[in-house]
């Protein structure tokens, strides 16, 4: 119960950095266990709304039986007529639910954007392989990531030239960190960080990810704030601390030209400069509007030709000694 608490805290705090424009947002989990009900606030603040509502949502549920298959806005005032001020007026309902279990219900406080209920629904998918395994009671930090790769999915939804991608850019640096010395923990971090280095995409208005025409100096400057924004997103998650730097650090360059901080050679983490080529090998290899893929070994040789100016020459090094028959199954059109 205790792991559910830090869980639920952690998600809010999650939640709010995701949408920006929410005043604030609480949960109040409902999960049925044998047909009882019991619920748990995320907020203490909460609690006495919380204790009023368990039972009237729990009604509603019981009336509602086989509607609730996805989000449905639930009008609070309507709930608890007799409160004169509410702190929320509504909230969204969403089942927690997989194809084998309904396991519950998760009340989230708050006005939500018809564009941040997606966004929601796609985290909850998360939650719910959390719940599921909370009885399984495996680790945290295994429930915490699986939600917020429900969230990393839910960016790449927004392009489909990026679709994938995050996915690919772990499985190339878990091999270069492996080739590299690193031992199997050190090279899981390694995965984990890259599968969360876009992260902070989320704060960049889906059609300035999208845009067909020429980027601005604006639109430039909004996207560059990916990595510190991202780092903002994931810094409550305590959990995640060893993947910040990649989160931060991802876009800058050997020779110190790159961003956030303009560090450079080895003052940039290892982990950053490995998820930095993996990133870049992924682009070139990606269907793009504007171009075809390159082929493994050109974009191998980009690498190369950037060795010692946006690449650390070690991981490109690290690059090459890969097997490319092995790299050529992973590459998009392959997957
Ligand atoms: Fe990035």
């Amino acid at each position: 119960m205790a792991e559910r608490s830090l869980v639920l805290a952690n998600l809010a705090e999650f939640n709010r950095k995701l949408c920006r424009d929410c005043k604030a947002v609480h949960y109040i989990l409902l999960v049925e266990f044998n047909e009882d009900i019991s619920y748990q606030a995320s907020n203490c603040e909460q609690e006495g709304l919380a204790g009023e509502l368990i039972p009237l949502v729990k009604n509603w549920i019981a009336g509602n039986k086989g509607v609730v298959v996805g989000p449905v806005r639930l009008n609070i005032a309507a709930l608890v007529p007799e409160r004169k001020t509410l702190p929320y007026q509504s909230g969204l309902l969403l089942p927690l639910n997989n194809h084998m279990q309904n396991y519950g219900f998760l009340l989230a406080l708050g006005e939500w954007l018809p564009e941040q209920v997606g966004l929601v629904w796609a985290v909850i998918g998360g939650l719910v392989e959390l719940v599921a395994r909370l009885r399984e009671e495996v680790h945290l930090g295994e429930m915490m990531l699986a939600v917020v790769k429900s969230a990393v999915t839910a960016i790449e939804a927004k392009d489909a030239y990026t679709r994938g991608h995050s996915d690919r850019v772990a499985k190339y640096s878990y091999l270069l960190a492996r080739r590299m010395g690193f031992d199997d923990d050190q090279a899981e971090m390694v995965r984990t960080a890259a599968i969360l280095h876009d992260i902070g995409k989320i704060g960049v208005r889906d059609w300035v990810l999208t845009k067909k025409e020429p980027l601005t100096p604006g639109d430039w400057e909004e996207i560059r704030r990916h990595p510190e924004l991202g780092e903002k997103i994931l810094r409550p998650i305590t959990l995640l601390a060893p993947a910040l730097a990649v989160v931060r650090h991802h876009h800058e360059r050997y020779d110190g030209s790159g961003y956030p901080d303009g560090l450079k050679g080895e003052e940039i983490p290892i982990s950053a400069r490995i998820v930095s080529a993996a990133d870049a090998f992924d682009a070139m290899t990606s269907n793009r509007p504007y171009r075809q893929p390159f082929p493994s070994d050109r974009a191998l040789r980009e690498l190369v030709a950037n060795g010692g100016t946006q690449f650390d020459p070690r991981v490109v090094e690290a690059f090459r000694a890969l097997d490319l028959k092995h790299l050529n199954h992973m590459l998009p059109e392959a997957m």
